[in-house]
């Protein structure tokens, strides 16, 4: 027997940075993201004497198969062994969310493969434990993840048609210098401004939610612009800064903001990584693209939730 399950990555508006309860995968913040239809991650689970994890073709070492497994235990039954197979159709650990598609299709995969047949609310639990921000990906479009407490923490999708879209410029496709897990954990121990990152991001989550609602791109633009980069200045606030920002993202920046100034709608984003992410429009993308044509670019609009194929 085999399960087979698609889910999509997805760039977050509102970020997730810090967890309250390391163990449950409780967050510091709520967070609010899009899924996206061009970044997707396509993952089988099928019967094996011992786990085994094939990551893009490659069988992954201990470190990983564990880390993995650990994951696989919230569904095992009759200590099934399990082999996982999984391909993501962009950069892996490049700040392009391959964790969150990652485990929001190896969830999917996994409750049909034990038979558990899990909610949405039930597995948007259990998948905030394979990675954070994976429980959004199982819903398409934007979706919110409630920070909640006690474990009650989960996504839901919210019911918006809009034009909007995200061009990612690629300026390195490298696996990033530090996971954002470990480096999540040092903000929270000793970001000078982790606290005030907090109070901000409840007020920019307020100020989304409306702007989502009123669909003003440039509201959403200019709210994503400032909390993602609100997010990056935590990290220049540890005993050792560090800084994902590298100098070819600054270049890119320059450019929207150029293009902006200009009346093009251009905002712009970033995670744990230095590729950017411009959030636009139909309207307004050839023009962007046009511009940045030196640049590797992927034009993003609004993907589905995760699915069984
Ligand atoms: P990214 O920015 O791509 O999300 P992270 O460092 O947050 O990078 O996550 C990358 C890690 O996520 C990988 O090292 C691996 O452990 C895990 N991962 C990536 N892709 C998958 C996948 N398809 N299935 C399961 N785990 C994955
Ligand atoms: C910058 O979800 O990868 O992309 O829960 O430890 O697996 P873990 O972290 P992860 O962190 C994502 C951080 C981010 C912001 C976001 O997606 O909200």
């Amino acid at each position: 027997m085999k399960s087979v399950a698609k889910a999509h990555a997805n760039i977050a508006l509102i970020k997730y940075w810090g967890k309250e309860d390391e163990q449950l995968f409780l967050p510091s913040t709520s967070s609010l993201s899009l899924t996206l239809d061009k970044l997707y991650t396509i993952t089988s689970v099928s019967e094996s004497d011992r786990d085994v994890f094939v990551l893009n073709r490659q069988i992954q070492n201990e470190k990983e198969t564990q880390k993995i497994s650990r994951f696989v235990d919230l569904f095992r039954t009759n200590n099934q062994s399990v082999k996982i197979e999984s391909i993501n159709y962009f950069p892996t650990a490049a700040g392009l969310a391959s964790s969150a598609s990652g485990y929001s299709a190896l969830s999917v995969a996994l409750n049909d493969f034990f038979g558990h047949h899990y909610d949405v609310e039930q597995l948007s639990m259990l998948t905030r434990r394979g990675s954070g921000s994976a429980t959004r990906s199982l819903f398409g479009g934007f979706v919110k993840w409630e920070k909640g407490s006690n474990d009650q923490s989960v996504a839901t999708p919210i019911e918006k048609e809009m034009d909007i879209e995200m061009i990612i410029v690629i300026v390195n496709e490298q696996q990033k210098k530090k996971d954002s897990r470990s480096l999540m954990k040092v903000t929270k121990e000793q970001s000078r401004y982790f606290e005030s990152w907090t109070q901000y991001n409840d007020i920019d989550m307020q100020e989304m939610l409306t702007a989502i609602e009123n669909e003003d791109i440039h509201q959403i633009g200019k709210i994503a612009e400032r909390n993602a980069m609100m997010m990056h200045a935590t990290l220049l606030a540890i005993e050792e800064p560090f800084f994902y920002i590298e100098p070819q993202s600054l270049e890119v920046i320059s450019l929207i903001q150029e293009l902006r100034q200009q009346g093009i709608v251009a905002y712009y984003t970033m995670d744990a990584g230095p590729n950017v992410k411009i959030i636009t429009n139909s309207q307004h993308r050839p023009l962007i693209l046009e511009r940045l044509s030196a640049y590797q670019t992927i034009v993003a609009q609004k993907g589905p939730g995760a699915t069984l194929l």
